[in-house]
């Protein structure tokens, strides 16, 4: 990622810890390493550079860690946590650092704790169907491992070509397959946590049900390390849809494309993702991979992508499916004829959010979501948004899920400092617009650092007191990842 100049001074997004925290003394990287190694133990700036920031923009939101430790066992995670706590140090749990919120930064500095040689596979067990993992494998790993066994982990995000295991359970991250076989925690069957306090427990296990208390499993997936470090993870398979086909259709304009799909969803059809990509999207992505595909006259186009065990249902559904489309406006539906094809097509919608990083690195990519049937209700907001504030709002994403990735991206002509006041009005706007419509600020990149303060204005404040209780009963020092999501002084 461009742009590594992460800011060692308070910026401007930074809000001050409920109470001061120690720094790391000598003394304690002395004890670290005799906890983890000495090679698993890094200081040197340049090393701990690149665990500064993630995939939101370092200059506004980065902050260097004071040391980083790669554990290579939970015990000593536990250990580490434990040192943590007991010398109030504040604890940053990181995967790959693909997060699109903030939640893997060092916010505070403190020690930051990399899960990335904790990346095996403790055990595939076929007659339970799961697998069990450690946080730090690449999803992709996963994927295909199981995948070479007839099986398949359907939860995977955009980024699994880079993301970790452990940092998709945080975040409980969608993606391409969500409409039909929703997110990462569906497939969370149990977790080996340590506690912000320093103990390894167990959670769920490798069970189909599990109502033995509260469902603790489930309050760790999603809450963006703050309430421990995922160690290990039971990860639930199901068999591999052997049958798949891609259908592309084109439309004159967004609009059309998003009318389309409460439309198809409502036919009871369950495509496995209905992708939405619009012009400026298709194009930017396009000329970033230096891909031609022939569809850049479409004002935008779905991406849309069935699979099963029964080719012969695939095949009638994605004849449904285009019939739909073509009923609602398409102007061409295309089927994907190989798997090379299919593969192009997605790549280029896989690479948008890179290819506007790259256009444009200032910009602020959001994932609002709202309930089906008003999706076709955010597709003017954006238009006006655009024009009133001046800027780029192009918009591609999880239609099929009602998940939409709206890009706020400054012009080049534009002066910074009226970019970043336009920048927040007008994502203020858009979140309110959201919760109009019953939506969320975010669907699947969290709140992290970036959404905390639109998350204290849009959220029902009881909701947030139990939060920051449920925070306080299993963090009592605030050293597990403190300051993402809320603020423990804020009520
Ligand atoms: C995607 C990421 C940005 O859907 O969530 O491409
Ligand atoms: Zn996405």
């Amino acid at each position: 990622m461009a742009g590594n100049t992460a800011n060692k001074t308070a910026s401007k997004t930074e809000s001050k810890p409920a109470r001061a925290y120690a720094a790391v003394t000598p003394e304690v990287v002395a004890e670290l390493r005799s906890i983890a190694g000495t090679g698993n133990v890094l200081v040197d700036e340049e090393k701990i550079q690149a665990y500064s920031h993630d995939e939101t923009s370092a200059e506004e939101y980065g902050h260097m860690p004071e040391v980083v430790v790669l554990p290579v066992t939970a015990e000593q995670v536990a250990a580490i946590v434990k040192l943590a706590n007991r010398l109030r140090i504040p604890v940053t749990p990181r995967g790959a650092g693909s997060g699109l919120s903030g939640g893997a930064i060092p916010q505070f500095g403190g020690i930051l704790v990399s899960l990335e040689k904790m990346n095996k596979v403790i055990e595939l067990d076929i007659d339970n169907m799961v697998i069990v993992v450690e946080a730090g494998m690449v999803t992709n790993d996963l994927a295909n491992l199981v995948q070479e066994k007839g099986l398949f982990f359907a939860g995977y995000p955009m980024s699994l070509q880079t993301c970790m295991i452990g940092g998709n359970i945080a975040e409980n991250a969608g993606g391409g397959k969500a409409v039909k076989y929703g997110v990462t925690g569906r497939y969370v069957q149990g977790l080996e946590l340590v506690t912000p306090t320093g103990e390894i427990v167990n959670l769920g296990g490798k069970l189909a049900k599990d109502v033995s208390g509260y469902d603790l499993t489930h309050l760790v997936v999603g809450s963006e390390g703050t309430l421990g470090i995922v160690t290990k993870a039971i990860i639930r398979l199901i068999g591999y849809p052997a049958a798949r086909s891609d259908l592309l259709a084109l439309f004159k304009t967004p609009q059309d494309a998003i009318d389309a799909v409460p439309a198809i969803m409502a036919k009871g059809l369950v495509p496995t993702s209905i992708e939405f990509m619009d012009q400026l999207s298709i194009i930017t992505s396009c000329r970033y991979l230096n891909e031609s595909l022939p569809y850049e006259k479409a004002g935008a186009m779905l991406l849309i992508e069935l699979d099963g065990t029964d080719p012969a249902q695939v095949e009638a559904d994605l004849i449904a499916t285009g019939e739909l489309c073509e009923q609602h406006g398409a102007i061409e539906v295309y089927v994907a004829e190989d798997r090379n094809t299919m593969e192009r097509i997605w790549n280029v919608r896989r690479n948008i959010a890179e290819a506007f990083k790259v256009y444009s690195p200032v910009q602020s990519l959001e994932d609002i979501v709202v309930p089906m049937a008003s999706i076709p209700a955010i597709i003017p907001e954006l238009e006006k948004l655009g024009e009133k504030y001046r800027m780029k709002i192009p918009c591609y994403g999880h239609a099929g899920d009602g998940n939409l990735h709206a890009t706020l991206v400054k012009d080049p002509d534009m002066e910074s400092a009226l970019w970043h006041d336009a920048e927040a009005a007008c994502l203020r706007e858009l979140y309110l617009i959201t919760k109009k419509l019953g939506g969320k600020i975010s669907g699947e990149h969290g709140i992290g650092l970036k959404r905390k303060a639109a998350l204290k204005e849009l959220i029902d404040p009881v909701e947030l007191k139990l939060m920051q209780g449920i925070k306080r009963a299993w963090d009592p020092n605030n050293i597990m990842n403190p300051g993402k999501i809320f603020d423990l002084d804020q009520s």
